[in-house]
């Protein structure tokens, strides 16, 4: 059995900011510490991108100095919100395959999980940007690391969905080169989950057979309706992240709302 816990979308501000009046490293602070309270036990924690707001320096170090604080080994891949260059300038001990990609396989007994770096930058071209892609060097990267995980459950992690969500806004900025990606992975049939961020709520399906969880950030969440006019909008809604036990029979997966809780749990 193997437990990893799953943040993303932490949004990191510099000291002083907030986002839609909340606070980013007070929301993941808690988050932390609620993990190393109830699942110290996880194999990993692993962070799906957007680990920043602005890409700057000062708030990688600032969460580099709150992910310091988790019982449970670290790993992180990065989203449309971050600047690589800068995240590794702060995270040195950060892995990332030979192409200098924030990509990583990690091997546990009974599965192989597969960081991807699905950020569309360098050059940092906005609104382009945004939107997500795994260049050629990149989908043949996986291509190997699915091949060699020899018929392991292989779980990928990444922050922009390859498929559609239903929020209209949020679609156009999904990952760009969707049946790429898709034909890779088909060509393996040990892809057991898809694990993402970027629409900032909780959304489960599967597409093309294959199925996928997306997590809530720990900040700012996406509202409804669907199509809202402006898809920058965001909602103060409790924080959350995401859990994946690997079992013999599947992987099953929770959502905590870590901040809902007003008592430690009681008889009822
Ligand atoms: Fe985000």
């Amino acid at each position: 059995m193997t437990k990893l816990i799953i943040f993303t979308d932490l949004h990191m501000v510099p000291e002083g900011t907030t986002i839609i009046g909340l606070d980013p490293y007070q929301r993941l602070a808690n988050g932390i510490e609620h993990v190393n309270r109830y699942h110290a036990d996880a194999e990993r924690v692993i962070f799906t991108g957007d680990l920043t707001h602005y890409g700057d320096r000062g708030s990688y170090e600032r969460l580099k100095r709150l992910i310091d604080q988790l019982i449970p080994p670290s790993a992180i891949t990065i989203g449309n919100h971050d600047r690589r260059e800068v995240f590794l300038d702060v995270f040195t001990d950060a892995e990332t395959d030979t192409g200098g990609f924030v990509q990583q396989a990690i091997d546990f007994p009974d599965c192989r999980a597969i960081l991807l770096d699905t950020l569309f930058a360098p050059p940092y071209d906005y609104p382009n940007s945004h939107a997500g892609l795994l260049c050629a060097k990149r989908l043949a990267w996986l291509d190997r690391q699915l091949a060699d995980a020899a018929n392991k459950p292989a779980l990928l992690f990444m922050h922009h969905p390859p498929h559609r969500t239903g929020f209209s806004g949020m679609d156009l900025i999904r990952l760009a080169n969707e049946a790429e990606f898709y034909e890779c992975i088909k060509r393996h049939p040990n892809v057991r989950h898809i694990f993402a961020g970027h629409v900032h709520r909780t959304i489960s399906g599967s597409s093309r057979g294959i199925p996928f969880s997306i997590f809530k950030s720990p900040v700012h969440q996406q509202p409804m309706p669907f199509d809202a006019p402006d898809a920058s909008l965001s909602v103060d809604e409790p924080a959350a992240y995401g859990i994946a036990v690997v079992t013999e029979d599947g992987v099953l997966v929770h959502t905590e709302d870590y901040e809902i809780a007003r008592r430690d749990a009681t008889v009822a």
